[in-house]
């Protein structure tokens, strides 16, 4: 019995010599890991950096939150901002490495109110096979000639229509507003096929609301941004679940394979050739037609937005804009010919307009990432459970990359060629999530810059684009507009 009593004494003895082994080197682990990390500061307990962060953001220049820390640390650093600790990585080789996902490292990592209101089967959070496959789905039809055939007519006749109107308003037109009706018309119908009219107001104010949630107080009570966003959410699920089931039945009813006509029909097909094996249930269809209009929404009207403020500052450039697209007026107009896709997205120099502004806006300024595990790129450890901020703006704002990185120069575009996509070109980011739209809203420009500078002159109320928390016009850009002498 004694024997026994004193075994175990021993065998506790053990234990706990083993446990606190394992605690020290888990310890010594954990600090190796943290010295291994990128250099840079964590900043005020609980702030951190973000003070200065935002105060950054709020000027002309908000890259020089990461300029200065890339001359004290190196390319990449870790900071804290937000309330979490991340790296920032403003060297193109590590966004690349980080947008590749390599090998299913990485994965989104948004603030927990865009997480809550986005929902875990959100094209934006999924992961995996799932995810491969939605996103080759939208960008197969985003990116097919016959969409984008059938899609000109439609932009053209929306920013027509909308050019006209403005010529009844004696008063200012906000840019701003403008451009967000044009494209959010465009967007409803690319996506679930509805024209204007009451069902689309519906659709727009219930969109609006939920947006406003999107970066708010991760606070889920009555009366609080977020609980009124997914209310807003939920009455949106309700509207474009009962069109998906319509469209469900009539597709039922009908053998015709006919090309699709919107993402409601991709997604239904593919639902439909897959029952049984991976069945999309269409609550997922749903829920992932309203998510896709969150990286729509946005970023097109601002992208025209901006590039009329640079032009209206760069009359030099707005010169040969008008130039190239009265030169395809003319030839349209003396065949009589419609215009095709390809004509737009082959006005060179209206192309370089598009990147230039996109480099210089820098609408989606960054993805935010989380390692699922350890990881070195080049020579930089990022450990498991990090969070990675792959700075755009950065690259695109680097004197090394781009000669005067400041200034509004559609002619470099000229020695890479428009259409580029490289490490240190990534407005529409890249790798495994590259944007679906990207040539859509290519189009949308391009069609929007053509017939706004063929048809009218502007002279712009002084305005200035700010950064944060969303790149857009403080005024909202007034202009006042008059026919163009011809
Ligand atoms: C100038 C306009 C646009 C810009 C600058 C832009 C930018 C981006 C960027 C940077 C991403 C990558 C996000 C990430 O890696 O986490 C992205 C993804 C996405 N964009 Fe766009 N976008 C634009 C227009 C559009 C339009 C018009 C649509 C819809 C028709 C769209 C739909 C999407 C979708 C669905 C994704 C998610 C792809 C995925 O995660 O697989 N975007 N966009």
């Amino acid at each position: 019995m004694e024997l026994k009593s004193s075994e175990s004494r021993v065998l506790m003895g053990i234990i706990l010599a083993l446990s606190v082994i394992l605690w020290f080197l888990k310890k010594k682990k954990l600090k190796e890991k943290k010295n291994e990390v990128p250099r840079g500061s964590s900043g005020w307990p609980f702030i951190g950096e973000t003070l200065e962060f935002i105060s950054c953001g709020y000027t002309s220049r908000p890259v020089s939150f990461m300029d200065k820390r890339k001359s004290l640390y190196g390319n990449v650093f870790k900071t804290h901002i937000l309330g979490k600790a991340i790296i920032v990585s403003t060297d193109p080789d590590v966004n690349r490495a980080v947008l590749q996902n390599h090998g299913n490292v990485f994965i989104p990592c948004y603030p927990k109110s865009i997480c809550e209101l986005l929902g875990k089967s959100s094209i934006l959070q999924m992961n995996g096979n799932v995810h491969k496959r939605v996103h080759a789905l939208i960008g197969v039809f985003l990116k097919s000639p016959q969409l984008k055939d059938r899609i000109t007519r439609d932009i053209e006749k929306t920013v027509q229509l909308s050019l006209s109107s403005w010529m009844d308003k004696s008063r200012l037109v906000y840019l701003q507003d403008e451009t967000k009706k044009i494209t959010f018309e465009i967007l409803v119908r690319v996506l679930l096929s509805i024209g204007p009219g009451e069902e689309m107001d519906l659709l727009k104010g219930e969109f609006e609301e939920f947006i406003k949630g999107l970066i708010c107080l991760p606070i889920k009570l009555p009366g609080t941004r977020l609980y009124k966003s997914l209310q807003s959410k939920e009455k949106l699920l309700k509207m474009v679940r009962r069109i998906v089931e319509e469209r469900k039945m009539d597709m039922e009813k009908t053998e015709e394979k006919d090309l699709p006509n919107d993402v409601i029909d991709v997604l239904l097909r593919d639902a439909g050739e897959s029952a049984g094996t991976h069945c999309i249930p269409l609550d997922f269809i749903s829920g992932n037609i309203i998510e896709m209009m969150i990286p729509g929404e946005e970023t097109v009207p601002t992208a025209m937005t901006i590039a009329v403020k640079l032009l209206t500052d760069n009359p030099t450039a707005l010169a040969r804009l008008v130039e190239e697209n009265m030169e395809l007026r003319r030839r349209k107009d003396h065949g009589c010919e419609k215009y095709a896709w390809m004509d737009y997205m082959t006005l060179t120099f209206t192309q370089n307009v598009i990147n230039e502004t996109l480099r210089l806006a820098n609408i989606i300024n960054a993805v935010w990432r989380k390692a699922l595990k350890d990881v070195k790129i080049k020579d930089y450890f990022i450990p498991e459970g990090w969070c990675v901020l792959a700075s755009f703006s950065s690259v695109h704002m680097d004197g090394i990359n781009y000669e005067n990185p400041y200034e509004f120069d559609p002619w470099r575009w000229d020695k890479t060629g428009a259409a580029v996509t490289s490490n240190i070109f990534t407005p529409f980011g890249g790798g495994q999530r590259l944007c679906p739209g990207l040539e859509l809203s290519r189009l949308e420009i391009a069609i929007f810059l053509h017939h706004l500078v063929t048809t009218y002159r502007w002279v712009a109320e002084k305005d200035e684009i700010v950064y944060f928390p969303t790149v857009r016009m403080k005024r909202r850009l007034p202009i006042t507009v008059a026919p163009l002498q011809q």
